[in-house]
Parts: structure tokens; C-alpha cells; sequence
């Protein structure tokens, strides 16, 4: 496997996500390689590895990205309403005395509305988005992969809409959920813990997460080739949102920039701005915000590279309320 190095700077990280010489790394190729060494059919996983634009690049990705920015602009006008009515729970979610989790009882529910409306025609079975996510993921178990891979096939065989099409939609709720859900939950954790005893009212909200699940991407140079003994190469691992970046600046790369900026962009501060304006209507006063996590919060360079996965894995946010 190639070396993977640390890009920490705002300028350095920009730039590479903006040059034309360096592009994402191919999972796909990994399974391809799998396959070579133990034989395992894994053409669902590739098939569907191949239509998740994040790891695209030249005609393919602007094929493949041009196909989800329709499905997604074609989502917007569903989406919008189908969160508002998630949203408009928090007042009875949030009440004087309660104790929850909010990622239970609100963040999943409303990453399920937006993903139900992200399609009309295609029925993702219940899971396998997250699923489909932790192929990514290298501590992912080979058993499990080749589960995934199975039901993936399933998933393609089963209904009359085309294949591809069936795998676009699975693909962006892959890519999806984890960084919008796990974005809000850290966020969400971070002002509370910052406002505790404060009523929800008068705090002021910032316009953008403050936090982000994604803080890391990877790039390779260009002309890499995972079939050759590549070990001369380096995959460089850029830091798209760091507390030592500026405000400006951590809004600037939150969604990425360039060729691969998020396609999820518009949605997702829309949703930010929903919730926000829904607390600042709320009395309540929040006493604890309790956050647990699969994987911790990178921050140290080593942690940053020691990442097995892009994003955070964020677990439950337990929240009591006050008065
Ligand atoms: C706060 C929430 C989100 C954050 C912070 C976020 C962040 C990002 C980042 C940083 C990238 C670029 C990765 C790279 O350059 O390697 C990206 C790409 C992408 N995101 Fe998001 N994302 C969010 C929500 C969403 C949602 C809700 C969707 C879809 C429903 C989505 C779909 C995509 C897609 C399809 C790409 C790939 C674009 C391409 O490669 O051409 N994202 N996201």
C-alpha cells in the first residue's frame, strides 16, 4: 500500500483538492484486488463502488456526478417538506424535564424522511445504506463485506428498475447519511455543551455547522496504478476542517471544493438553517448533552492519519432539559 502523508494546511489542502493532478483513490480497485488474491465474486460491490462519484474521476465521474445532481435537484422540492416535518417535533422532543437521544429520536428520523424523498421509484431495503458505507471502511470484516456484497446483488436483481439507476439512489444515501447525520450530532453537541443552562432562544446559532464529520479526503496523484507495486506512491490526506482553520475558512472547505465539491451542499444547510431557526423559538434550557462516538474526534496530526474511514462515527447524543 502506498504512504499516506498529512496535508494541514487551509492553502495546501485547497489547492490539491483543486488540481487537476491528483485525484481520489479507487475502491473499487481494492475489491478488483480482493477478487485477484481470493477469488471472491465481488462485481455487486465494484458495480456500485464505480457509481460513487467521490471516488470517480475524468469522463466517468462527470457522467456518473452529472446523473446525481439531477436525482438530487429532482429530491429538493420533496426533501424540504419532508424535514420540516421532522423539525416541527422538537418543540415536544425538547420539553422541560425530558431526558433523550437526540439521534434516536431526531437526527435519524429525519436522515430517514430525507433519504425516503431522496427517490419515489426505488426502495432502498433498511440498511443497507449503512451497510454499503462500511465497505469503505478497512476494519470492515471480510465476512461482512461479502454479506454486504450479497445483498447488494439481491438489491440489483430484484426490481424493475434498471440497475444503475437502483445503485445511484443506494449511493447517495451511502454517501449521504454518515456526513449529515453525524455533522448535525457533533454540532449540535458542541453548542449545547457550550450554552448548558442557557434557554435555546438566546443562543446565537452559527449560520454553518461549526463541526464537521468529514474532516479528512484523500487524494492520489494522477497515473497511480493500484495493479503495479506502487509503493513508491502517496496517497496525501487533506484536512477539509480543523479547529485550527479559520472561521472562513472551515465554512470554505466544509463541503469540499473543486471537481468532487458535495453534491449534498444545498440540502444540507438548508436543513441547518431549519433547525436552527426551529431552537430559536424554544424556552427550554438544555442541563446536559452527553455524546458518545464509534470512532473519537480526530485532532492531533496522528489521529487525522490514522483514519480507517473518512468520516466520524458518532453514536448517541443523550440531552436533558431544563426549564
Ligand atoms: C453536512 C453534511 C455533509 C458534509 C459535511 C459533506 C461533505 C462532503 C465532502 C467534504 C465531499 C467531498 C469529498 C472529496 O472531495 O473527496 C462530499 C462529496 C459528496 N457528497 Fe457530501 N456532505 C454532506 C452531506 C451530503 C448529503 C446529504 C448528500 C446526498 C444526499 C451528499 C452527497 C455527496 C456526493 C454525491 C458527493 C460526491 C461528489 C463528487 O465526488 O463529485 N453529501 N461531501
Amino acid at each position: 500500500m502506498p504512504q499516506v502523508v498529512l496535508v494541514e494546511t487551509f492553502a495546501e489542502s485547497k489547492r490539491l483538492l483543486k488540481s487537476k493532478d491528483h485525484h481520489p483513490i479507487s475502491i473499487a480497485d481494492q475489491y478488483r484486488a480482493i477478487t485477484r488474491r481470493l477469488g471472491i465474486d465481488f462485481s455487486p460491490t465494484i458495480r456500485l463502488l464505480e457509481l460513487l462519484p467521490v471516488f470517480l474521476h475524468g469522463d466517468r465521474h462527470a457522467e456518473v456526478r452529472r446523473t446525481m445532481a439531477v436525482n438530487l435537484t429532482a429530491a429538493r422540492s420533496r426533501q424540504e417538506p419532508a424535514a420540516q416535518r421532522i423539525i416541527e417535533r422538537l418543540p415536544s422532543l425538547l420539553t422541560p424535564g425530558k431526558t433523550l437521544d437526540l439521534v434516536e429520536n431526531f437526527v435519524n428520523p429525519l436522515w430517514e424522511a430525507l433519504a425516503d424523498a431522496n427517490s419515489t421509484t426505488v426502495a432502498i431495503p433498511p440498511g443497507l445504506a449503512n451497510e454499503a458505507i462500511e465497505l469503505l471502511d478497512n476494519r470492515c470484516r471480510l465476512r461482512e463485506r461479502v454479506q454486504t456484497n450479497e445483498r447488494i446483488r439481491e438489491f440489483i436483481e430484484s426490481e424493475p428498475v434498471t440497475a444503475d439507476q437502483r445503485l445511484i439512489v443506494l449511493g447517495q444515501n451511502a454517501l449521504g447519511k454518515a456526513p449529515l447525520t453525524g455533522t448535525i450530532t457533533l454540532s449540535l453537541h458542541q453548542i449545547f455543551s457550550a450554552n448548558l443552562g442557557k434557554r435555546l432562544c438566546s443562543i446565537d446559532y452559527p449560520k454553518r455547522f461549526p463541526v464537521s464529520a468529514i474532516p479528512v479526503t484523500d487524494r492520489i496523484s494522477a497515473g497511480y496504478n493500484v495493479h503495479s507495486d506502487a509503493n513508491t506512491d502517496q496517497v496525501t490526506r487533506c484536512v477539509l476542517h480543523s479547529k485550527k482553520f479559520s472561521t472562513e475558512e472551515r465554512d470554505e472547505l466544509l463541503y469540499g471544493v473543486g471537481e468532487h465539491a458535495c453534491l449534498g451542499r444545498p440540502i444540507s444547510n438548508a436543513v441547518w438553517s431549519m433547525i436552527t431557526s426551529a431552537l430559536s423559538n424554544l424556552e427550554s434550557t438544555i442541563v446536559s448533552a452527553e455524546l458518545t462516538l464509534e470512532t473519537g474526534v480526530p485532532e492531533t496530526n496522528e489521529e487525522l492519519l490514522a483514519m480507517n474511514i473518512f468520516f466520524v462515527k458518532t453514536g448517541a447524543l443523550k440531552v436533558k432539559i431544563g426549564s
